[in-house]
């Protein structure tokens, strides 16, 4: 199959790929590139544990294709933190225990890194619709929304 060179950055680092034109990002970034830390659910755009933002909107990695990001800018979970300190997100997730299996915890604080770029000071009911394509079987949300809360103040 034909192969694209693509040229991107991820988390504040430039590559040069060969990616195929059936290449997931979510496939590119978990089983080329490591990055593991963005996870595969449903496969079919339905639980958001896939989420990465591109060009700083958020979207499901299983969803694009890896010529897609030809000349834009991803960011995973695993660029949120800075000189080795955790970002307010990750730290607020934490103290409100509002991870507990984990695994959608990453889309999770993806979504909701865009809506704190983008609105400094969401209401609950802004917060919930921007993580409404997130799916969260363990908190009942609302350490999530709590957490996402906090990082306003
Ligand atoms: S794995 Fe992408 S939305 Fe579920
Ligand atoms: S913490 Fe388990 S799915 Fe959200």
């Amino acid at each position: 199959m034909k192969k694209f060179i693509i040229k991107t950055v991820i988390n504040n680092r430039k590559y040069e790929l060969s990616v195929s034109p059936n290449q997931t990002l979510l496939d590119l970034l978990r089983e080329e590139l490591g990055l593991t830390g963005t996870k595969r659910g449903c496969e079919v755009g339905e639980c958001g544990a896939c989420t990465v933002l591109i060009n700083g909107e958020a979207v499901n990695s299983c969803l694009v294709l890896a010529p897609q990001i030809d000349g834009k800018e991803v960011l995973t979970v695993e660029g949120l933190a800075e000189d080795g300190e955790l970002h307010p997100l990750q730290k607020s997730f934490m103290k409100h225990d509002a991870v507990h299996c984990g695994y959608c915890t990453p889309g999770m604080i993806m979504s909701a890194k865009q809506l704190v770029e983008e609105n400094p000071q969401p209401t609950e009911e802004e917060i919930r619709t921007a993580i409404s394509g997130n799916l969260c079987r363990c908190t009942g949300y609302v350490q999530i929304v709590d957490a996402i809360s906090e990082v306003q103040k």
